[in-house]
């Protein structure tokens, strides 16, 4: 029988909380990404045209743009990108994240695909972080923030999943035993 974890006692917000305090950004690293912010946003377009490209492609992703607003879309990730070079990273900005994520899970899109497509996001973060008058510590940095936003989308999954367990099993430790399998 699975032991119970402290981790399955955080909640909500503290989830969010723990994450930050668990990549362990410091100030100086934030600084250095928010002197990026410029970059990143000039980068955005280019940005977009590797991701929608990639969905597109694929006959499952496509299906979802099929009826999406693809300028609402277009703007939406743009500021999501140019975001991670805001230079904040606190609870509100975990927040706004997770809420995007919340956003996927509602129109039935399998987590898979958004994590799948980091690495499209990846080389254009880091390319702009290696413009920055101090590479190394940059990159260290992006690498943190995008695992910060894959950590967090997955949340949004995992939070879902587990409310719908829980209530039909009555209950959030019975539905935790029964996700490792081994209840
Ligand atoms: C790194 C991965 C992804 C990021 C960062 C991202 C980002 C975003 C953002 C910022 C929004 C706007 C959310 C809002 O309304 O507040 C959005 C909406 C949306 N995304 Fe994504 N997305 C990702 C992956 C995907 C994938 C893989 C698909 C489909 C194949 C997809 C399809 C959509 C659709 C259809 C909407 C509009 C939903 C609606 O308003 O009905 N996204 N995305």
């Amino acid at each position: 029988m699975a032991q119970d974890r402290a981790s399955w006692h955080v909640k909500g917000e503290a989830i969010l909380d723990e994450l930050v305090q668990l990549m362990n950004l410091s100030a100086a690293e934030s600084s250095l990404l928010g002197a990026l912010h410029g970059q990143a946003a000039s980068q955005a377009p280019a940005l977009l045209e590797a991701f929608y490209g990639r969905l597109l492609r694929h006959a499952n992703t496509a299906d979802y743009l099929k009826s999406a607003s693809i300028d609402r879309l277009h703007s939406a990730v743009s500021d999501w990108f140019s975001d991670l070079f805001g230079g904040c990273y606190d609870a509100a900005y975990a927040q706004k994240r997770l809420t995007i994520g919340q956003v996927h899970v509602r129109i039935g899109l399998p987590v898979r695909y958004p994590l799948a497509m980091m690495d499209v996001i990846m080389p254009f973060g880091e390319a702009i972080a290696q413009t920055s008058a101090q590479p190394d510590l940059a990159l260290a940095a992006f690498r943190k923030v995008l695992a910060l936003d894959i950590a967090i989308f997955n949340q949004a999954y995992e939070d879902n999943q587990l409310k719908h367990l829980s209530e039909l099993v009555g209950g959030e430790r019975l539905a935790r035993l029964l996700l490792t399998g081994m209840s």
